[in-house]
Order: structure tokens, then C-alpha cells, then sequence
């Protein structure tokens, strides 16, 4: 579980400290194109709150005791971490590139205002921490922008821990690599008041209590600093979003089955999708945990804005 690199990235103590910088809520949301959410919903899920034994929640389409849905997400996520990246690309046809870059480099736009300290909650291989980084060198020269990636899954990490040694940001203090629970982060390690800016893409989903995610997003950021997610979401034209049922659920298990040799997470990931909030639904509860957002609608001073009709979405909120 160690890393041979330097104190930056260390998987050893598994729960320590990041800090990371600022963003203020550009609500610098681009034009946006409404969206039409009314695709059917699967029921929707529990949102378990609690440890009881006899509580229970969703893992894809099943339901599960609320205490076994941990372990069932970290087990997905070992399983794929190796093949991650390559059946992003593959999935997507590379499509979750253009997301991201749109997510990091335009909304974000980190280094904008002087270096930011970040959290990137389940930041899996690092994804958006390079992204995060390396947009904030090439555009505003800021090699002091830092990024703690935080995933409940030391495999992901790790792979993220490999990539990132090919990268200059090796062994500095920008990037540091630590396991931890999105709904428990340790205060300790994570104190009160520390990041300008916590992401959290593709991850939300998989957690099991989503208001504690979030809760601890608010506890963890400065006051003014800037919650954002990356996310599916549901697709508002009909005709669009039967196209993207039948590929989500007839082709990507059979993707990670032939080049994954696992259906098995890849039919989860498709389920998990589907088990996710609305838009407007998870814009609320953004807005309950606290956060100031756009008003409850899609695009231009909304709460979210939609990326290809919707099948994915970023929300942003201000800690105030
Ligand atoms: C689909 S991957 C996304 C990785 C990365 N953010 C990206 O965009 O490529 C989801 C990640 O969430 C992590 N995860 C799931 N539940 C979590 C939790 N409760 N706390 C922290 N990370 C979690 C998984 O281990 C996995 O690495």
C-alpha cells in the first residue's frame, strides 16, 4: 500500500491531510441549453442516513443492506482499476475527455484568481487533479494550485499514484494521493475550513448517503469557497434517451465483458446511473446541504448545467 514516492503521495497513513485553494463560484456557467428532464425514474432509492442492520439501500438495481454497499462499490472499483482509463475511452468513444477538459478548463477554470487548494473526492486515477494542475501551469503559469485526491479505493489510487509519476507533479507538494470515505472524511486529517474547491466527478453516485457527502464537502471547504460535481444525469429529449437506454444497458456490460473480462461492474455502473438522482432533484439537495446555488434550473444562472442533452451534468454550489 505504499508509495516509494515522497511524503506528497502516501497511501501508508490512509487518512491524512490536504489542503487545496480557491475558487470563487465563477458562475461562470456557459450559455446553456435547457433541458427536459422527464425521463422515466427507476424507484427511487433510500437514501440510507444510518448503520442499522436492517436498513437497506441500492447497489444498481438491487437492494442491499445499507453496511454491505461499501465494500460491494470498492469491489467494482478494484476490479476495474486496472482497465479504468482504457474503458473510459472505450465507453465513452473518448467522449468523457471532452467533459472533463469542459468542466476543469471552463468552468473551474482553476488559477484564474491565484493559487487554489482542492480537494478531488473519489478522484479514482486522477483525472481531473492532472487536469486541475495542468490547466492551472499552461494557462496562468500557477505551479502552486494543489490537489488532494481522496477515493475509498486504494487500487484506484494507486493507479492514479503511477500515472502521476510520469508527470512533473511528482513528488511536489501539488499533488497528494489519500484514502478516505467521501462521508466521513477524518477531521483530523480533513479539517473545518481548509479547500477553496472540492470535485467530485462520476463518484456521488456510488456513495451510499449522498446529504453526508455532501455535508462533509461543506464542512471541509473555506466559507466562499466551491463545491463542484461532475455527473450523469438523466437525458431530457425522449428520442435521445432511448438511444443512450439501449447503449447504456445492451452495450457497455457487453464492452466490459469482452475487453474487461467483467460484465458484472459495468452493468453496476450502468444500474447506478440509472439509480441517481434528477438534475433538479440533486441540485435540492445541494441547496439543503447548505450550499448557494444558481436557481433550481438548468443553464445560464441555474443550479446545473447539462453536457450532451443531459447525460451528464455539473452542479456547483457556494459554501457561505
Ligand atoms: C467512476 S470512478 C470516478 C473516478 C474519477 N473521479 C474520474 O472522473 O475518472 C468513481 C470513484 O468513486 C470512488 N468512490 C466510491 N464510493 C466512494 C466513497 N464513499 N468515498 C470515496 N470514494 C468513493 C470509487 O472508488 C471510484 O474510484
Amino acid at each position: 500500500m505504499h508509495s516509494k514516492a515522497g511524503h506528497a503521495i502516501s497511501f501508508a497513513s490512509r487518512r491524512a491531510l490536504c489542503k487545496t485553494p480557491s475558487l470563487s463560484y465563477s458562475t461562470r456557467l456557459l450559455p446553456f441549453t435547457r433541458g427536459n428532464h422527464t425521463q422515466p425514474q427507476p424507484q427511487q432509492p433510500p437514501q440510507s442516513t444510518n448503520s442499522r442492520s436492517d436498513s437497506t439501500t441500492h447497489f444498481g438495481f438491487r437492494t442491499v443492506p445499507t453496511e454491505e454497499k461499501e465494500s460491494l462499490v470498492k469491489g467494482v472499483f478494484s476490479s476495474v482499476a486496472s482497465s479504468y482509463d482504457v474503458m473510459n475511452d472505450a465507453m465513452s468513444f473518448g467522449v468523457h475527455r471532452l467533459w472533463k477538459d469542459e468542466y476543469v478548463g471552463t468552468i473551474l477554470n482553476p488559477g484564474r484568481r491565484g493559487p487554489v487548494k482542492c480537494i478531488d473526492v473519489a478522484g479514482g486515477t486522477g483525472d481531473i487533479a492532472l487536469r486541475i494542475l495542468d490547466h492551472a501551469r499552461e494557462k496562468y503559469a500557477d505551479r502552486d494550485t494543489s490537489v488532494c485526491v481522496v477515493d475509498l479505493n486504494p487500487d484506484m489510487l494507486r493507479e492514479g499514484e503511477t500515472r502521476f509519476k510520469k508527470t512533473m507533479y511528482h513528488n511536489t507538494s501539488q499533488v497528494s494521493f489519500r484514502v478516505a470515505n467521501a462521508q466521513e472524511l477524518p477531521p483530523n486529517e480533513f479539517p473545518d475550513n481548509t479547500f477553496d474547491l472540492y470535485t467530485i466527478a462520476f463518484g456521488i453516485r456510488n456513495c451510499t448517503d449522498v446529504p453526508a457527502v455532501l455535508r462533509e464537502a461543506r464542512r471541509v471547504l473555506k466559507p466562499g469557497g466551491t463545491f463542484a460535481c461532475l455527473e450523469f444525469g438523466k437525458v431530457g429529449n425522449p428520442l435521445f434517451a432511448q438511444v443512450y437506454e439501449s447503449y447504456s444497458f445492451s452495450i457497455i456490460p457487453l464492452m466490459g465483458h469482452i475487453l474487461a473480462g467483467d460484465r458484472a461492474s459495468y452493468q453496476y455502473l450502468v444500474e447506478s446511473i440509472r439509480r441517481f438522482p434528477s438534475q433538479p432533484d440533486f441540485a435540492r439537495m445541494i441547496s439543503e446541504a447548505g450550499f448557494a446555488t444558481g436557481e433550481m434550473r438548468e443553464g445560464k444562472g441555474g443550479a446545473w448545467r447539462d453536457m450532451w442533452g443531459g447525460i451528464a451534468s455539473v452542479h456547483m454550489g457556494v459554501k457561505m
